[in-house]
């Protein structure tokens, strides 16, 4: 019997709403069934959805040019935004350069291409390794996922991957180490410099981190010293240091770069979701200045390439998500929203079964514990993260469930990275369903 469906789904089990218009923090399917968006998709769409601007900006590229191979032309629109990037970033970007790509797994596969060209054009061609955390997400794509220490997402392409090494998270709540802040002394970052003498050191390229761990940790924050330590273990070591800011960039945790919390200046800075808030794919790989010195007074050329990078009708996008951020001044309203759903979910902190609330700025993470004492996690069967999420959706709000938080099986946590511009009503119906969730999913 011929299907009534063409599109390959994320699951042949589920069915999906058909999404008909959006606005604001809202979305509405064909049904004329209302959404508030929680988790900003999946931390994507910073500025709102139904912003007019974004697809006027959009009509009036592709009416000028719509395309040109970056073999042979640059635009204007993509050499804008890349001036603008820069300008916002760390000091040490600013002679830097921008790649554009069409989303954050693209933007992990050029940097790890990057920080493996750069070596050679140094002439040190046994650096190679990339190496990052576990409990990490980088991408989908074989690289990016080789980087990425993501265990459910990881299982089934084990056999496809590299391995160039993983140190331990940096997840105080579940502390690797079993130790506590600060007397562990960050001892997760000292295990990047353990790794570093277990292995040939002259094989390291890179490390790449997430620096508040996203949706595989819900969002976990490092504590004060650890970013910093990353930077000097690097720096010792002649590595370059990869921010990973695809779902952390763009002012979604208080500052443009997360970063810039601790004002560490890492090589390259990856950027993707909120870049375009959804109103077109693009990424971007920000790269500073002592790596585009070696690229121009080496090879010159980067052995790499898409036929979309730094294509002009989204980096127009950009440029307009950008407009509207800075005019109607969103980047300084995260914290206060922050602060505000914060303060609008913290009656649910003391549930016997919400072990923390964590996060910074607009990204929230909420975890669910069988044993609040001991934090001992529920079964992966149970799969609470995805009862939680059902709950919410039946009061008409969407979240982003995840489980393995604890130990890649076990930990269920829910994010919630809503649109900037979610009102205090708007966050209290949010807390208002959470709530409502975990009533249903533990009935006293
Ligand atoms: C930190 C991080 N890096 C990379 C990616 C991959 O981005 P994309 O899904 O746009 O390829 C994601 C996506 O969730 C992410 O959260």
């Amino acid at each position: 019997m011929p299907s009534d469906f063409a599109l390959f789904p994320r699951n042949f089990k589920k069915q999906f709403p058909v999404v008909v218009r959006a606005k604001g923090c809202w979305l509405i399917d064909e049904n004329e069934k209302r959404y508030l968006d929680a988790s900003g998709q999946a931390a994507v769409v910073n500025i709102g959805h139904g912003v007019a601007e974004i697809g006027h900006a959009m009509a009036e590229q592709s009416s000028q040019v719509a395309f040109a191979h970056t073999t042979q032309f640059h635009s204007a629109s993509a050499e804008k935004l890349a001036q603008r990037l820069l300008a916002l970033a760390p000091p040490n970007f600013r002679n830097g350069r921008v790649y554009f790509t069409s989303g954050g797994s693209e933007a992990t596969e050029t940097a790890i291409k990057l920080a493996r060209q750069y070596h050679l054009e140094r002439n040190q061609p046994s650096r190679y390794r990339v190496i990052s955390r576990r409990q990490s997400y980088h991408g989908s794509t074989l690289g990016a996922m080789s980087v990425s220490g993501n265990v459910a997402r990881r299982a089934p392409y084990q056999p496809l991957l590299s391995e160039w090494g993983h140190i331990a998270p940096c997840f105080c709540h579940h502390c690797p180490f079993d130790k506590k802040f600060p007397e562990c002394c960050v001892a997760c970052a000292n295990d990047l410099e353990n790794f570093l003498c277990e292995i040939d050191t002259s094989s390291a390229a890179a490390f790449i981190f997430e620096p508040i761990v996203g949706a595989t940790l819900g969002a976990a924050v490092p504590p004060d010293g650890y970013v910093a330590r990353i930077a000097e273990i690097c720096r010792k070591h002649e590595i370059l240091l990869i921010a990973d800011e695809v779902m952390t960039g763009m002012g979604r945790t208080g500052k443009l770069f997360a970063v810039q919390h601790w004002n560490v200046e890492p090589d390259i800075i990856l950027s993707g979701k909120g870049i375009a808030s959804g109103y077109a794919p693009l990424g971007a790989v920000l790269v500073s200045q002592r790596i585009v010195e070696a690229f121009a007074g080496g090879s010159g050329a980067f052995m790499h390439g898409f036929t979309y990078q730094a294509h002009p009708v989204s980096t127009a996008a950009g440029n307009a998500v950008l407009d509207y951020l800075e005019s109607n001044n969103l980047f300084d309203r995260v914290t206060l929203a922050g602060e505000l759903l914060r303060a609008a979910l913290a009656p649910l902190a003391s549930h016997s079964h919400v072990s923390e609330i964590r996060g910074l700025g607009l990204l929230l993470g909420m975890e669910f514990v069988k044993d609040k004492s001991s934090r001992e996690p529920f079964s992966k069967e149970e799969n609470i993260a995805g009862k939680i999420f059902q709950a919410a959706l039946a009061e008409g709000v969407l979240t982003y469930p995840t489980q393995g938080c604890v130990d890649g099986q076990r930990g269920d946590h829910i994010l919630l990275a809503p649109p900037f511009i979610i009102s205090p009503e708007e966050s209290a119906i949010i807390a208002g369903a959470l709530s409502a969730a975990l009533a249903k999913v533990f009935p006293t």
